[in-house]
């Protein structure tokens, strides 16, 4: 795929980014599984590049070494396999989920978004970064249910602030969870498996945990209603959402577009 980056390209590069100030925007396409965000995501870097900024656009591909074996142990492993209609395939150490997959994150967001952000204009993630807190926060309030929401995902985010890009512009593909289903399924892959119940079930859940955590930005989140609209005509909308921020503070005095 063109314009692609996967993650831990340049493992050295870690310490470059705790000298050089970021110079560009970071661009998360928030939504569901199946709302759109790899489609919106290529269609928009795509316009933006044409728009005459440099972007690079964020794929977690293959991963190399014991990220990539970290990765296939999350998928793979039975910690989050359910069985029927209810309950684990067995106990469910959701804290430790919760902390390898952050681990994970944390590893793209210092490898992978920083150096891309010294590098590009706009660093577009096509699957979300509040996704990684709101799965977190759905999954821990499932399992321990007595404890208020809020203050679960108060620790969540004492856990990442130590390394967490925060957007500046996160992208929510507002897709009704049914419809993006339909697509997942319809796409055949992530998610796309009909005898998923564990996502019939938790999709709600999911949505519900998604709005909590953006209601924390409310007022950085671009929230792009997707319903049947097509892909290009969405695009049109966020590209042209990203061009009014990125042109009201240009990045430099060089930056494309800011003129
Ligand atoms: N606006 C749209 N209308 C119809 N189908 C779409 C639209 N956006 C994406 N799709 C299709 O829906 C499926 C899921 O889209 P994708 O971008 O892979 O979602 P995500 O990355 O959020 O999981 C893909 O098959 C894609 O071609
Ligand atoms: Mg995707």
């Amino acid at each position: 795929m063109p314009h692609t980056t996967t993650p831990a390209t340049d493992v050295h590069a870690g310490p470059t980014w705790r000298i050089a100030s970021p110079r560009g925007r970071l661009v998360t396409i928030e939504g569901v599984w199946g709302a759109g965000k790899t489609t919106a995501a290529q269609l928009v870097g795509a316009r933006l590049r044409r728009a005459g900024f440099t972007v690079q656009v964020i794929h977690y591909g293959g991963e190399p070494g014991s990220i990539g074996r970290l990765s296939a142990f999350l998928e793979r492993s039975p910690l989050r396999a359910r069985t029927g209609l209810g309950g684990y395939a067995m106990p469910h150490h959701s804290t430790i989920d919760v902390l390898l997959r952050l681990c994970r994150e944390a590893h793209h967001h210092v490898s992978c978004f920083r150096p891309a952000l010294a590098a590009a204009d706009v660093v577009l993630v096509d699957h979300g970064v509040y996704s990684k807190l709101a799965w977190a926060l759905a999954v821990l309030t499932e399992t321990a249910p007595d404890t208020d929401p809020a203050r679960t995902l108060q620790h969540l985010r004492a856990v990442v602030a130590p390394w967490f890009c925060e957007p500046d512009v996160p992208v929510y593909l507002d897709t009704p969870w049914p419809l993006a289903r339909e697509r997942a399924i319809a796409r055949g892959r992530g998610g796309g498996d009909p005898a998923a119940i564990e996502r019939l079930l938790f999709l709600p859940r999911y949505t519900a945990a998604y709005r909590q955590v953006l209601a924390g930005h409310k007022d950085q989140v671009a929230r792009v209603r997707v319903g049947l609209r097509a892909a290009g005509d969405v695009a049109e909308e966020i590209t042209g959402r990203l061009l009014g921020v990125l042109r009201a503070a240009p990045l430099s005095a060089t930056a494309p577009g800011g003129r």
